[in-house]
């Protein structure tokens, strides 16, 4: 059997590796149009950072996994396509800001159409709103020739970054959509079911019609991303009170029809899903006329914007009301600890309120590239004349980071800030010097102790 793939971004590659990895009799090939991003993964730094990706990925290039910029040929040879490209959120026209943008999708149904010379099932990988299973059976339909047959499949990613591989490895369900009322869909979806069925337990393996596998996807993330605004919103007011949110969460959290996962206060959730995510529900509800479930779940995302902005509000007015020429001190940039995936990260956000309030950043990430974090503010390394930006040092020491700040911040949660020394920092930092903890990681007593001011999440 040959597996290929369109797309080598957080998820097609992970995936993809995984599979080879799991199954030495299927053959993986991973095709992108981004020559840069096929190149990294076929060397020593591959374009994603995942703990234990490049044990999986060295067990299995070269042997059953290719990494290659020539998608039509891939296409031609494969039997099962995964499509895995990337479905941001709409910039313009009709929907912009909440519907997601499809066209790559299309593309790489008419490029399957016309590459293809026998049949063929097709998966969609990317997160996709409810219905396009439909659209790209029509292109694949329309443009199809004596002898090809089109399977479409839904079977959405679960994974989390940071964490891919143990969550490819052991997932807690692997979700499979297709046409369950032919005979057809039903042997695309046993083809599908097979493959995961070299490692994954059958009972985890769930199928579902297409729209129910589509939908299930949106709705995951929707419900996760509630979780943590609806902390987040008792953050608030644990801060006008005298309870503590951590303590408010482990105490609700116990409750089993809780549970106490993905209840802990931060910043506000970033990622590449949640909030497209959430848009993409939003905007099929008002299409389906449901305004009302539409502002329901919109709400999630208002309190995650509050949250971001409540936070650098709070920096400001902390540091007495002006941050004007203030070094600040970002630790982390990241959306989360393990990865150096920054789309929607809470620290763009507040870097550039901090920015707009003319905060000098000298920003700390251990993953992040400096390139990365200039484009996510908006801003240059250098001005015309080659000098370099006053208001942004990205610093790979913390320490250096700290020197003479007024403010340290935590963004992100890396372990490795845990183990700061703290009386340096303290020492080379302008007193009064605040901490303020967007993540709840350090240990606020033993700051206090060192003489810090320290402002945390819901305390
Ligand atoms: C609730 C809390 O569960 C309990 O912990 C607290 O101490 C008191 O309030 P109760 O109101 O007795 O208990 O019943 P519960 O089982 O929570 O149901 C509340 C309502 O929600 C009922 O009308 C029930 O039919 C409805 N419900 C519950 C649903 O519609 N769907 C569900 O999945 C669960
Ligand atoms: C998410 C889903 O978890 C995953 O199933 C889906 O496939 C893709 O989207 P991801 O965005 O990679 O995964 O990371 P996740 O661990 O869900 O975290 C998302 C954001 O929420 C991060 O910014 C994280 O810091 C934040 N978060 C998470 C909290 O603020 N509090 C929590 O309790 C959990
Ligand atoms: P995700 O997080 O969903 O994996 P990414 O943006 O990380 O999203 O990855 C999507 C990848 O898809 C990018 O590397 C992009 O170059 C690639 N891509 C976009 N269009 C096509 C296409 N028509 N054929 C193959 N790859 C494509």
């Amino acid at each position: 059997m040959k597996i290929c793939c369109l797309g080598a971004g957080y998820v097609g590659g992970p995936t993809m590796a995984m599979i080879a990895y799991k199954c030495p009799d299927i053959t993986v090939t991973v095709a992108d149009i981004n020559e840069a991003r096929i190149n990294a993964w076929n060397s020593d730094e591959l374009p994603v950072f995942e703990p234990g990706l490049d044990d999986v990925v060295s067990a299995a290039r070269g042997r059953n996994l290719f990494f290659t910029t020539d998608k039509n040929k891939a296409i031609k040879e494969a039997d099962i396509i995964f499509v895995s490209v990337g479905t941001p959120t709409k910039t313009y026209g009709s929907g912009a800001g909440k519907a997601a943008d499809l066209k790559y999708i299309e593309l790489c149904a008419r490029d399957i159409a016309e590459f293809s010379e026998g049949p063929k099932i097709v998966v969609e990988k990317s997160t996709l709103p409810v219905r396009t299973a439909e659209g790209l059976k029509t292109v694949l339909k329309a443009n199809s020739r004596p002898g090809l047959e089109f399977q479409v499949l839904s079977n959405p990613e679960f994974l989390a970054e940071g964490t891919a591989i143990d969550d490819l490895n052991d997932p807690d369900r692997v979700l499979i959509g297709g046409e369950e009322e032919t005979e057809a869909g039903r042997k695309a979806i046993a083809t599908l079911v097979d493959v995961y069925a070299n490692w994954v337990p059958r009972e985890r393996i769930l199928t579902t019609n297409l729209w129910s596998s589509e939908l299930s996807k949106l709705v995951a993330n929707a419900f996760l991303a509630q979780r943590i605004s609806s902390i987040n919103s008792i953050s608030a007011l644990c801060e006008r009170t005298e309870a503590n949110v951590d303590q408010v969460a482990y105490a609700i959290g116990q409750d089993s029809r809780i549970g106490p996962k993905f209840l802990k206060a931060s910043v506000g959730f970033g990622g590449s899903c949640f909030q497209k995510d959430i848009l993409n529900l939003v905007y099929l509800c008002e299409h389906f006329g449901l305004p009302d479930v539409a502002a329901y779940w919109e709400q999630v995302i208002i309190m995650n914007d509050w949250q971001k902005r409540r936070f650098s509000q709070k920096i400001v007015n902390t540091l007495f009301n002006t941050v004007n020429g203030k070094r600040i001190a970002m630790l982390g940039f990241a959306f989360k600890k393990d990865t150096n995936d920054t789309r929607e990260t809470a620290a763009m956000y507040v870097g550039r309120d901090l920015l707009d309030e003319q905060a000098v950043l000298a920003i700390h990430d251990p993953k992040v590239s400096p390139d990365q974090i200039f484009y996510d503010l908006k801003e240059k390394p250098t001005d015309a004349e080659g000098k370099p930006n006053k208001q942004i040092e990205i610093c790979e020491d913390p320490y250096v980071a700290t020197q003479k700040a007024h403010g340290l911040a935590i963004l992100t949660e890396w372990d490795s800030f845990k183990d700061l020394d703290f009386e340096k920092i303290y020492e080379n930092m302008y007193k009064p010097a605040f901490v303020f903890d967007g993540r709840n990681i350090l240990d606020h007593e033993k700051l206090r102790k060192i003489g810090f001011e320290v402002f945390a999440i819901g305390r």
